[in-house]
Order: structure tokens, then C-alpha cells, then sequence
């Protein structure tokens, strides 16, 4: 379907723009790694944990095969297994509360904060009991949770902090990225992420060389020296291509960073006073739009009017976590969680990638204003939290 000028669809990511301008460099990576067939933790890997760290502000990194491994083992290299509880969100990709039940700990779940869509810092506290060992705030969709109060709950309680930071690649809290706050960060590297790999690929930094050296040892068989092994680990290891891949895009970060950033203020301008609730910006953080998500009375409705005018969008996520059936099955337990539930009808993710055009953002704005009148979209009050 050709509409008004606009290219047949609008997608939600667009991999082929971003790839495009860097094609040689990227080739020209690959093609060394495979020049000097050093694919087993090699220079690349080092290279890239080391440029990454000092991104982040970190002192160590250690490099995974993706952000559900580095979430894992960042719960295993901090000593969480069978008997401990977990304190993390609903609201969330499921690899978050994957990871913790890989460890043989159990997930406790809380409601999320009805501006911000992270972790409710308020339910935190009387969610702890003398089996909590550690709670992972969600940057989610490039949003910062708000740290400091999770910080000091966990000093008061001496919890451990798992940044699940898969979504905010040089998101920023108080000026610090996202990662480094606690007392390890988690970063996946899926291809459709602010940083993304071709293949699948993740990270955990870390300040506490303890915690980096466990990390090291679990994502290879346990070992230091090889066949020798200390403890039971898994084949986590970072591939040196997609290391090799991440270098040359790393180096681009901040700059699409700030694409996105001004991408969704155009959105956010546009849709000022509409019947949709755009995503807030609070001061303490600095919001990396991996997601751009506004919620509506009629979503459903709403994605169909964008689908038939050639606008692509997601829901993240459909279904919160304590309402799967995986969940059900691990019988696990928890009371209802009304925003997360009311949200998970409402959110709708609107295309989002750095290279994104301002044409196409007014196209976008314009299909949701029109769709107002259409569909009877009624105004979504941003704090009536009532059903
Ligand atoms: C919030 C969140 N946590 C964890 C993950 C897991 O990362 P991966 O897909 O690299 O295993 C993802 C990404 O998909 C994510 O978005």
C-alpha cells in the first residue's frame, strides 16, 4: 500500500539503514577476525570488554553470549541459588525472571512506578523478608529506574543490585550510566537493541574484581586454566565476531543515542495534547528510547488504524510475567499487580531507530491524531490509575 508519499511501511527498527553506512568497516572486522582465525576469547573480545567498561564507568567487564547468560551468571557469580528470593518487576522481557529461576531462587514480583514504567521503589521494602537476597531493577524501553532508594533498601538489608540494563546502553542516573550503579549491570546485545549485535551477544560490567573473575570462570566451564575447573559453569563465552561487530558500533552509540533522544521529543512535541500518553522524562535520568511506548484506552484498535496506514508497532510486553503460564507452572505466587496489568493493555510501541526521518515521525503523529475522530479514541489522563 503506497501512502501519501511515504514509503509502504514504516517499521518498528530498520537494521539495513543503520548497517548501510558502515558496511566496509564491519566487513573489514569480520574479515580480520577470520585472517587471523583467533575466535576463542581473543583480542577482539579483550578489546571490546575493555572499551565497553570504560564506557559504562566501569572497571571490569566480561563478555557473554547474550543478556539472559549475563543475567544468570551475574546472579550466580553474586552467590544467589535455591532458598533466596529475588525482588524485581512483572513488567519486563521474561529473561529477567528466567535468570533468577535458573539459579533455583525465587522471583518476587512487584508493581512498577505509573510515570516511569520501572521498578515502584515505594513496594520494595515490605516485599523483603530474611530469604531476599537481591533485587534487579529493569532500565526498561532506555528508561533509568530511580536507584538511589533501591541503593540504600539494599544497604539497609545488605541485598545485592543486578542492573537489568539489556535495554539502556549509555542510559544515564545522575549522570552516571546505567550499570555501573549497582553491584552488577547486565547488557544484551540482541540485533535489535540500542547497541546491537548480528548474532546474539550480552555483557555484565562490574566494579568488584571478585565478581568479575567469578563471572569469567561460569561463563567457561567453571575454569581458569583450561581442564581444570573449580566450579560447575556453562559456555557463556562472548563470540569474537560479534565482539569484532560491537567495537565498530560502540564507537557510534552516543550519536544514535541522541538520534533517539530527539526522535521521541518530535514524537512527544506531536503529540502533545493528543489522546495518547507519551513516555515522561523525569530529571534524575536520561532516557536512551530504546522503545518509544504511549498507551491508549483503545490500543488494540489504535495498532490496527497504523497497520492499515503502513505503521508498524509492537507491544512490550503483552502478557506480564505473573500472568504466563510459565509462571503458573513453576507455581509460583503473587498478588494482582494493578498497573502492570491496566499498562499491558494499554502500551503500543511506535517505530523507534536512530535513523528514523522527521517526515516520517509527522506521519506517524498525524495517523494517531486522525485516528481520534475514526475510532472514538477517548484521552488517557497520564496518572488516572482507576481500573
Ligand atoms: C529487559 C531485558 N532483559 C533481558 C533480555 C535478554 O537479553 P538476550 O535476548 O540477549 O538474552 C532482554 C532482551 O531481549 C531484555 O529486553
Amino acid at each position: 500500500m503506497e501512502v501519501r508519499g511515504m514509503p509502504e511501511t514504516i517499521p518498528l527498527v530498520d537494521l539495513r539503514a543503520q548497517y548501510q553506512p558502515l558496511r566496509e568497516e564491519i566487513l573489514n572486522a569480520i574479515s580480520d577476525v577470520l585472517d587471523s582465525m583467533e575466535l576463542f576469547l581473543g583480542k577482539n573480545v579483550q578489546g571490546f570488554e575493555a572499551e565497553f567498561a570504560e564506557y559504562c564507568g566501569a572497571q571490569y567487564a566480561v563478555g557473554l553470549g547474550s543478556g539472559t547468560e549475563a543475567l544468570h551468571l551475574a546472579l550466580l557469580a553474586c552467590g544467589i541459588g535455591p532458598g533466596d528470593e529475588v525482588i524485581t518487576v512483572s513488567h519486563t522481557f521474561i529473561a529477567t525472571v528466567e535468570a533468577i529461576c535458573l539459579t533455583g531462587a525465587t522471583p518476587v514480583l512487584v508493581d512498577i512506578d505509573p510515570d516511569t514504567y520501572t521498578i515502584d521503589v515505594s513496594q520494595i521494602e515490605r516485599k523483603v523478608t530474611s530469604n531476599t537476597k537481591a533485587i534487579i531493577p529493569v532500565h526498561l524501553y532506555g528508561q533509568p529506574a530511580d536507584m538511589d532508594p533501591i541503593l540504600a533498601i539494599a544497604e539497609k538489608y545488605s541485598l545485592v543490585v543486578v542492573e537489568d540494563a539489556c535495554q539502556a546502553h549509555g542510559a544515564e542516573y545522575k549522570e552516571k550510566r546505567t550499570g555501573c550503579l549497582g553491584d552488577v549491570g547486565c547488557f544484551s546485545f540482541y540485533f535489535s537493541k540500542n547497541l546491537g549485535a548480528y548474532g546474539e551477544a550480552g555483557i555484565c560490567v562490574t566494579n568488584k574484581p571478585e565478581i568479575a573473575r567469578h563471572l569469567r570462570m561460569l561463563r567457561d566451564h567453571g575454569s581458569e586454566e583450561k581442564y581444570y575447573h573449580s566450579v560447575m559453569g556453562v559456555n557463556a563465552r562472548l563470540d569474537e565476531i560479534q565482539a569484532a561487530i560491537l567495537r565498530v558500533k560502540l564507537r557510534r552509540l552516543d550519536e544514535w543515542n541522541e538520534a533517539r533522544r530527539s526522535n521521541a521529543h518530535l514524537y512527544s512535541e506531536l503529540l502533545r495534547d493528543s489522546p495518547v500518553v507519551t513516555p515522561s522524562e523525569v530529571e534524575y535520568a536520561r532516557h536512551v528510547y530504546h522503545l518509544y511506548v504511549i498507551r491508549t484506552s483503545q490500543r488494540n484498535k489504535l495498532q490496527e488504524y497504523l497497520r492499515e496506514r503502513g505503521i508498524a508497532t509492537g507491544i512490550h510486553y503483552p502478557v506480564p510475567i505473573h500472568l504466563q503460564t510459565a509462571w503458573r507452572r513453576g507455581n509460583h505466587q503473587t498478588e494482582g499487580l494493578p498497573i502492570t496489568e491496566r499498562y499491558a493493555r494499554e502500551i503500543l510501541s511506535l517505530p523507534m531507530y536512530p535513523e528514523l526521518t522527521p517526515d516520517s515521525i509527522e506521519y506517524v503523529a498525524g495517523a494517531i491524531r486522525d485516528s481520534v475522530s475514526e475510532y472514538a479514541i477517548v484521552p488517557l489522563v497520564a496518572q488516572a490509575i482507576d481500573s
